[in-house]
């Protein structure tokens, strides 16, 4: 990072903090919110795994334009948990929609999904991994997630918000790096959450690692007393105002979705992956990189505003492409190299986020996008994610100024201060 791109992330971060105090505007002038909730508890011994979903969990209500949701485990006393300790996994909020009139305790619900593109599956409004404390999560202006429109739920119900924590109590494990990859040998698991049988084939991932199992801890840990964690989040919001405010589509695409290219109709998004050892001869070449690639369909195109990829220890960077090859954003791991919470040593502690010049790119209706994700092949790592998010906005008609700053060709950011890169390898690694 330049010192000067330093100095202007520091003033910038200052500025905000100052002028949230004082009440910060943003969208236009309107007063943006900020708030700070805690999930329910979540007890965890030394090797133990916590995968719960929350149901109605603390969140802003109302008709609201999200700005934000930023969130980090913390124990009872509201100190940050570092990662060695425990692992975040990943966090996913997600709005539902419930019954008013309950029937039987039970609560009747009806999804409500963001835009695609896995199916069911990567349903979430925003959900990150270890990598939560240090990733930019701002949806900029004049753009937000539109949520509790009052005209939006069905008959009969209304909006409620889930949240999802995967973490994975790593003190005195006996292989750290081993349980946080979900090795199936260390969990001791021979049936998956749901009863099935782990195929033999199946060496690691969250088949292993699910809530309640418990990964191999050294000798004298073993037992340990539970201790209360939370996940602790903010939410930044504004009021909604169909005139400040331009609504966006959340999109989650996965590198391990190969229905397109197979011919299928239906997506098979497999959420993760195992990156083998390179082989000999690529060691020797110096080229021991996993690369992985895939094709998905957007069906409703429009401005990218924001896009950031998701990558776990291990990943050296993730890149999404329109169909002619064209750059869309270029994301990459920020990796610890202390003990305190926020810099881990080892640890995928960030990601780099993408914040386009408005309106500079673009996708079309159906346009079939390329997702490239790479890991170092270093060793075999089991349950590895090669996700992109990315939010997408109706066209909008910008002032022209914005529009002619600056070449189509460079990737450009607006987020902390406006500055481009021209990446290295635009022209197609994939033509
Ligand atoms: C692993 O599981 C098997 C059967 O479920 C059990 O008998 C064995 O004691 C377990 N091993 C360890 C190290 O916990
Ligand atoms: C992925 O690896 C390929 C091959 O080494 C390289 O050309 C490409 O730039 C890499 N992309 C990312 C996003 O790291």
């Amino acid at each position: 990072m330049s010192p000067l791109f330093l100095v202007l992330l520091i003033t910038f971060t200052s500025a905000t903090t100052q002028a949230l105090a004082g009440g910060a505007r943003s969208g236009h002038g309107r007063l943006l919110k900020s708030r700070t909730y805690l999930s329910p508890p979540i007890s965890l011994r030394p090797g133990s795994v916590s995968n719960k979903w929350y149901s109605d969990v603390a969140f802003p209500r109302g008709h609201l334009a999200l700005k934000s949701f930023n969130g980090e485990v913390v124990d009872a006393r509201g100190a940050p948990v570092p990662l060695h300790e425990t692992y975040l996994h990943h966090w996913l909020v997600a709005p539902y929609y419930a019954a008013t009139t309950s029937g039987g305790g039970e609560e009747r619900r009806r999804q409500r999904p963001n835009a695609g593109v896995c199916g069911g599956l990567l349903g979430q409004y925003f959900g990150l991994g270890a990598e939560t404390r240090r990733t930019a999560t701002w949806v900029p202006d004049p753009y937000g997630v539109e949520i509790g429109n009052p005209e939006a739920p069905p008959e009969g119900y209304e909006e409620r918000w889930s949240l999802n924590v995967h973490a994975i109590d790593t003190r005195g494990a006996a292989d750290r790096a081993g349980c946080t990859e979900c090795r199936c040998d260390l969990y001791n698991v021979t049936v998956d959450e749901d009863g099935r049988r782990i195929g033999a084939g199946y060496a690691g991932g969250t088949h292993c690692c699910y809530d309640q199992t418990r990964c191999a801890v050294e000798g004298g840990f073993g037992g340990g007393e539970p201790r209360e964690l939370f996940l602790r989040y903010t939410v930044m919001w504004l009021d909604w105002s169909d005139a400040a405010v331009v609504p966006v589509m959340i999109y989650i695409l996965d590198v391990t979705d190969t229905a397109l290219l197979e011919g299928k109709s239906e997506p098979e998004c497999k959420l993760e992956y195992t990156v083998e050892e390179c082989s000999p001869e690529s060691r020797a070449r110096n080229d021991c990189v996993d690369v992985k690639v895939t094709k998905e369909v957007l069906p409703r195109g429009g401005d990218v505003v924001y896009a950031v990829g998701h990558q776990h220890a291990g990943g050296v960077g993730t890149s999404l492409h329109g169909e002619d090859g064209r750059l869309l954003c270029w994301s990459t791991p920020t990796y610890g190299d202390g003990e305190e919470a926020g810099n881990e040593a080892g640890y995928v502690v960030g990601m780099s986020s993408c914040y386009p010049e408005p309106g500079t790119v673009k996708v079309r209706d159906g346009e079939a996008l390329t997702v490239v994700s790479n890991y170092t092949g270093e060793r075999r790592r089991t349950g590895v994610m090669g996700h992109f998010y990315i939010l997408v906005a109706d066209e909008q008609e910008l002032p022209a100024p914005t529009k002619q700053q600056r070449p189509s060709s460079s990737l450009c950011f607006s987020f902390p201060v406006p500055w481009c890169v021209v990446p290295p390898w635009v022209s197609g690694y994939l033509q």
